[in-house]
């Protein structure tokens, strides 16, 4: 199964960067395009100014009644109409990691209502999460989702909604890059 994806950032790529901001902790450095390619379908000394891995892997907070509705909720990547995309990586710090599963899953759920705030802007969004910190990566997430331009408000409106809750006082590096398509 391909289920592990490089995001490389160049000159060149389905994705043209239409901004590149750093949310907290260190930036990456500017480029102009972003290409999702698996792994193993990579070009070797294929130029690039950073590549990005992550790979889809199971849940890890959702409960079986938010898993099916968020099957019954959420679209596929690569619909025709949304345009635009966001590559959002993400790195929690030491404290987030010492904590116990339980613990976690009531800081995401139960206080900051991740799942419950996402499924609103469903299926307007689609999303695709990535893990990389047991890759040896520079960050624990690769937070990936595309949405039609109609609902690029909608999702700014979400972000600031996540930005600003208890879960979030645990990322310490967060780069925030807009995408759209560029062929
Ligand atoms: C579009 C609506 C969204 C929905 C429905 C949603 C839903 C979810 C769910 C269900 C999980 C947990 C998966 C598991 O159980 O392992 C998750 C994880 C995560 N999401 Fe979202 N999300 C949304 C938007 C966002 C946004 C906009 C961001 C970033 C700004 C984000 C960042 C993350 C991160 C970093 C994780 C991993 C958390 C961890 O394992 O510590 N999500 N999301």
């Amino acid at each position: 199964m391909r289920n592990r994806y490089a995001f490389v950032g160049g000159n060149s790529g389905r994705w043209r960067i239409a901004s590149l901001r750093p949310v907290r902790g260190e930036v990456l450095p500017h480029v102009r395009c972003v290409d999702v390619v698996p792994v193993d379908a990579m070009q070797s000394g294929r130029p690039a100014g950073w590549v990005l891995t992550g790979q889809i892997s199971n849940v890890r907070y959702a409960k079986r009644a938010e898993l099916t509705v968020l099957g019954a909720k959420q679209e596929a990547l690569g619909r025709p109409r949304a345009s635009r995309a966001a590559l959002i990586p993400i790195k929690k710090s030491p404290e987030w990691w010492d904590l116990a599963q339980d613990e976690r899953r009531e800081i995401f759920e139960e206080q900051s209502r991740h799942t419950a705030i996402g499924l609103e802007y469903l299926p307007g969004v689609a999303r695709q999460l990535y893990h990389c910190r047991d890759l040896g990566e520079p960050f624990d997430f690769l937070t990936w989702f595309e949405y039609a331009p109609e609902h690029a408000d909608a999702f700014e409106h979400l972000v600031d909604r996540l930005r600003s809750t208890k879960e979030w006082a645990f990322v310490e590096r967060e780069v925030d890059i807009r995408l759209e398509l560029a062929v």
